[in-house]
């Protein structure tokens, strides 16, 4: 009850997750010899999913799809279902309830996705969101369970003790928050140890809820991998792959040799030394039914049947001559350094091809023609190229996907938003989601204008709405600077595949 309590006091902020999107998942799966269903029809279940931030834009996204969310606290549920009704979206209901009392007549699913609650639920709780997933999964279904890594939270676990210790249990959750900054104040001044100074700095300007959830919540849980892997054996799973960000990848040796029964285990007690070695604290595991085709490492070979988008830049002169290592940044400030010239070229033409994806074929004809309109001399290997996409794709660098998409590329005379991102834009709370299923960071005028684009108004019209709005309160803007600032916010939801 305490839990669910801070659910309703301090809600989670319901976002769209990238790493859970089903065309993503599907991706992973098929690097690691796995074939899930087509997303775009599938039924999709989401448990613990809060108001929906991230299931409703799937199923805006699908409209063959069918999807389902649970959430036990009623505050979120009935949000997400009035934001559906408002949206008059038919396939998608947030139902209020447990997920360990689900109702037996839910049927088959072909991707059921549980981010942020398999570590923070009671252990009975955590034993049926595994028998949720045996039960519900079809055949050729994957389930997305997130969990904290015991490796990587060891460290950690002086820091929550503390705050739990000198924080006031009995506090309304956003009273015990601001509790918690003034706590970290003073261990940061107490404490030396870099790890727990890092963690301290991130904490302070993290979002509330993480904070709350991971660090003062009666439950966090952090397991190893092996347990965790032993407990979808008990439950009739099996590991499929990861779907989170990956610096270094298991490769195992005569793998091609060995029957993926029998490189099973040497494949897991693998990962958990990996997760030793980076002192892992966070998994996003995929995972299939044990009588599913066995999954196995993931294969650079099979990136050839892909797509893949990604949203890089560079603030240095790319260098498409020299294998000189250069970072290029995502939208998340991430940084992924990149060697290859042809790899360089295939991170630009992604880049301008955002948020459309390019197949493999599409991909390496596209980095050779970047590669020749610079006339630079650098030879394309592929199999070298391969391995730089490989790489780059296992760290989240380049998202690999099933689903193309299509998107208008330009506002337009009357430029038009989606549906879903003009409710977003006008509802408190939501955060707008852009096609690829990313959170955008808008202010109060980008949030307005959005929710003003219907398809009735020409640029300059949006224009003076825009000034006329801000005038009343209390800004004066000349209207040749609102134009030029609409026009820069109209591009950004162009890139983002938000015109329709
Ligand atoms: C940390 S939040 C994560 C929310 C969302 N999945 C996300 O990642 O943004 C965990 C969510 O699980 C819900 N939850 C906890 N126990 C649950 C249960 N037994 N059945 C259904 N939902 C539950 C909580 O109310 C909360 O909204």
């Amino acid at each position: 009850m305490d839990t669910l309590a801070s659910y309703d006091e301090l809600p989670y902020d319901s976002l769209p997750l990238p790493e859970t999107q089903p065309d993503f998942l599907a991706a992973v799966a098929r690097l690691h010899g796995f074939d899930a269903p087509d997303p775009s029809r599938a039924r999709i279940l989401e448990l613990g999913c809060a108001q929906g931030g991230n299931l409703i834009p799937l199923a805006w996204r699908w409209p063959g799809s069918d999807c389902v969310g649970v959430e036990l606290s009623r505050v979120q549920a009935e949000t997400g279902a009035a934001f559906i009704q408002a949206l008059g979206l038919p396939n998608v209901r947030i139902q209020h309830g447990d997920l360990a009392a689900l109702p037996g007549d839910l049927g088959e699913f072909d991707y059921i996705i549980a981010h942020g609650v398999y570590s923070w639920v009671p252990p009975s709780v955590r034993q049926a969101l595994l028998d949720v997933c045996r039960r519900h999964l079809s055949p050729q279904g994957i389930a997305y369970i997130s969990f904290n890594v015991a490796a990587g939270w060891q460290a950690l676990q002086p820091l929550r003790t503390a705050l739990i210790e000198r924080t006031a249990a009995n506090l309304p959750a956003p009273a015990r928050f601001q509790q918690a900054l003034r706590v970290l104040d003073e261990l940061q001044a107490e404490w030396r140890d870099p790890v727990l100074l890092k963690e301290i700095a991130y904490l302070k300007s993290a979002a509330p809820s993480y904070l709350f959830h991971e660090y003062l919540a009666d439950l966090n849980a952090p397991m190893a991998f092996a347990e965790f892997a032993a407990q979808l054996d008990t439950h009739g799973l099996r590991y499929v792959g990861e779907a989170g960000p990956r610096r270094a990848v298991v490769e195992l040796e005569n793998a091609w040799g060995l029957m993926p029964e029998g490189m099973a285990g040497r494949w897991l007690d693998a990962e958990a030394a990996l997760d030793d070695a980076f002192a892992i604290r966070f998994r996003r595991a995929l995972i299939a039914c044990d009588d599913a085709p066995c999954a196995q490492p993931p294969q650079a070979e099979a990136l050839s049947g892909l797509s893949f988008h990604a949203d890089l830049r560079s603030d240095e002169e790319i260098d498409l001559e020299a294998a000189t290592e250069q970072g290029f940044v995502n939208p998340a400030g991430n940084t992924f350094p990149i060697a290859q010239p042809a790899m360089k070229a295939a991170a630009m033409a992604l880049s301008a091809a955002y948020p459309g994806a390019l197949d493999y074929a599409a991909l390496l004809s596209a980095a050779r023609e970047v590669l020749a309109e610079h006339e630079a001399g650098a030879q394309m290997d592929e199999a070298v190229f391969r391995q730089a996409l490989f790489q780059l794709t296992m760290a989240h660098g380049v998202m690999p996907t099933v689903w193309a998409g299509s998107f208008a590329a330009e506002p337009g005379e009357r430029p038009c938003a989606n549906a879903l991102a003009q409710q977003q834009a006008r509802s408190p709370g939501w955060v707008v989601s852009g096609e690829r299923h990313v959170a955008m960071d808008l202010d109060p005028a980008g949030r307005m204008l959005l929710s003003a684009m219907d398809g009735s108004q020409t640029v300059d019209e949006l224009a003076a709405t825009m000034q006329a709005t801000l005038a009343q309160s209390g800004l004066e803007v000349q209207l040749q600077r609102v134009k030029e600032l609409t026009w820069q916010q109209l591009w950004l939801f162009a890139r983002q595949g938000l015109l329709v």
